[in-house]
């Protein structure tokens, strides 16, 4: 399973791209919004640190406009995935982009449906959002395991990224099924790295050292 990060934070994405954690990056407007600095400097700098697929999303609703931002996006670097909606413009831009060699991942999946559309324009990744089914009281996990069921009939090479990712349980789940990506917001990536036993056993490690290093005060490793 891959990892991505869902961030345009350039701390977090160096962070744990020095970790050798990181397989990719997810950014949206509302990321990118929160975050100081030129936005077209910072989408830069990212596919330069990352090696692997940057989605940058479009911003335009309208086909032509969503074809024009998607070239200039992808104009910031070769490993750029151009995200656009999914809605009737998105897919057709989908399919044009995609056929242009520009890669798309197609964000705000809420359905099986959508995801089989995505997948037949061409998609490389969909983007299912199920933290935000979650929130409204509906399965978010059971749209993963529908749309991995689906795409193991057929063959559209398309990956299924998983997103609105909320706590590490998520991440757990999605791996279970076998989905192809998760993209994590920079905290339940953290929370994954730590366990209160491996800081107690650690801990204990450590003292127990020091009392060995009292009775052989010239022991080194
Ligand atoms: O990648 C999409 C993701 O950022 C949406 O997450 O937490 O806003 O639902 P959230």
């Amino acid at each position: 399973m891959k990892i991505f990060l869902d961030t345009a934070n350039l701390e977090s994405i160096r962070k744990f791209n020095d970790m050798g954690l990181l397989d990719g990056i997810t950014t949206n407007p509302s990321l990118m919004s929160k975050e100081e600095g030129n936005p077209k400097a910072a989408m830069e700098e990212i596919t330069k640190i990352i090696q692997g697929d940057v989605s940058l999303e479009v911003v335009s609703t309208d086909y032509s406009g969503m074809m024009e931002e998607g070239r200039r996006l992808r104009e910031y670097g070769n490993n750029v995935v151009v995200k656009v909606p999914m809605t009737p413009d998105g897919l057709k831009a989908c399919k044009s982009l995609s056929s242009e060699g520009i890669p798309v991942n197609v964000t705000l999946i809420f359905s099986p449906n959508q995801a089989l559309l995505a997948a037949k324009s061409g998609a490389k990744y969909v983007s299912p959002f199920i933290g935000r089914l979650d929130d409204i009281g509906q399965d978010g996990m059971g749209l993963i395991k529908d749309i991995e069921e689906i795409f193991s009939n057929y063959d559209f090479g398309t990956e299924i990224l998983v997103a609105s990712i909320r706590h590490p349980v998520h991440v757990i789940d999605a791996a279970k099924i076998g989905a192809d990506v998760v993209t994590l917001p920079p905290a339940v990536l953290e929370k994954m790295l730590h366990h209160p036993l491996t800081k107690i056993g650690l801990d204990n490690f450590l003292s127990d050292w020091e009392k060995l290093k009292q009775k052989n005060p010239d022991t080194k490793i």
